[in-house]
């Protein structure tokens, strides 16, 4: 557990000992709970894992809240946007497309929060580091899946994650993160010799670029390089550029249109070249891999966690 995700950050338990932390035990089993094991934690019993998704209005969000209203593990508690938004006071799954299903959209989080377990968040950097400073005061576990944040705003999440269990993923998707796994060893076993570029797009209304997952692949490539990404990094290249050189991994990026995610690590060498290609077709294979999170994050004690956590890569 633990290896790195995200540009600058780190990822795994933080350091509080497993006993002084409030396992939250998913089952289906009302029979099966948990006791405290120190005064941080409680003695509950859980027949559903809760949900608040901040984010509620936006592409993903809705996706999230549909795929929670069809799953009869999970029950949706919250949807949460920011306070001008123009659906607010609207039905969550009436906004989401899915008809009514009784939660109205609402701008804080405050009063639903106690009966939730978890918050999953696909918004904006800004808002998700609110919701999760407000999630560590709770003690809530989180799934984070908006991209975006700071060098700064990343260690923030790495201590507050002390004081939960925290789930980020820059891609939720589990063929990204198998191919995250893979790219290290195809880095190595193919050596030098190889000019590495990533390529990314997405549609147009995605506001960070390159996207986290472009990033992650391009620190992977980095690592296993021996070098650190801000020095071989070339974002985009435009006029006379010269030879490029041996290190260096070009990061190149598309907006257009309605393209949901794609990522190319392509490996130019002599007389050949090699691509690794992941094409997302639906949204719906990140927001169900950000519910399988949510799931697995009952189980877990505070700090933070990815995917190679959950899908067990490490
Ligand atoms: N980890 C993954 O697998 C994954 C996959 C896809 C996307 N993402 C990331 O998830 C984030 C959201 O993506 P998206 O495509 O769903 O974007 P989106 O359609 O723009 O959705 C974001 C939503 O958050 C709302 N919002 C803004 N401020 C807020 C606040 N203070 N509180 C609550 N909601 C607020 C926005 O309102 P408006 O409608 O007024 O803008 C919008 O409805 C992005 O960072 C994206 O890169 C991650």
């Amino acid at each position: 557990m633990g290896k790195a995700q995200g540009a600058g950050m780190e990822y795994g338990r933080a350091g509080v000992p497993a006993a002084e932390q409030c396992q939250w035990l998913w089952t289906q089993r009302p029979a099966c709970t948990v006791t405290a094991a120190s005064s941080q934690c409680q003695r509950r019993e859980a027949t559903l894992v809760r949900v608040i998704v901040t984010g509620a209005t936006g592409k993903m969000g809705r996706r999230v809240i549909d795929l929670v209203h069809a799953d009869p593990e999970v029950e949706l508690v919250g949807a949460i946007t920011h306070r001008t938004h123009a659906a607010l006071g609207r039905d969550a799954g009436a906004v989401a497309g899915i008809g009514p299903i009784g939660v109205v959209v609402e701008h804080d989080c405050t009063r639903t929060l106690s009966q939730a377990d978890v918050i999953i968040d696909f918004s904006v950097p800004d808002a998700a580091l609110a919701y999760i400073r407000l999630a560590a005061a709770h003690a809530k576990a989180m799934v984070v899946g908006t991209t975006g944040f700071t060098a700064a705003q990343h260690t923030e999440i790495r201590h507050l994650s002390q004081h939960m269990p925290c789930f980020m993923a820059p891609n939720m998707s589990v063929g990204v993160n198998v191919m995250l796994h893979v790219l290290g060893q195809l880095v190595t076993l193919l050596g030098p010799g190889y000019d590495i570029e990533i390529l990314e797009a997405h549609h147009r209304t995605k506001v960070d670029a390159p996207s986290g997952t472009a990033l992650r692949m391009a620190a992977v490539v980095a690592e296993a390089r021996g070098n650190v990404l801000d020095d071989v990094a070339v974002y985009g290249r435009r006029g006379m550029i010269g030879r490029r050189s041996d290190t260096e991994i070009g990061i190149q990026v598309v907006r257009a249109g309605e393209i949901v995610g794609e990522h190319t690590v392509l490996f130019g060498g002599p007389g050949e070249r090699l691509e690794l290609v992941h094409r997302s077709q639906s949204r719906d294979t990140f927001a169900s891999g950000a519910l399988r999170a949510a799931k697995w994050m009952m189980q877990q004690p505070w700090g933070l966690y990815s995917m190679e956590d959950l899908l067990r890569l490490t």
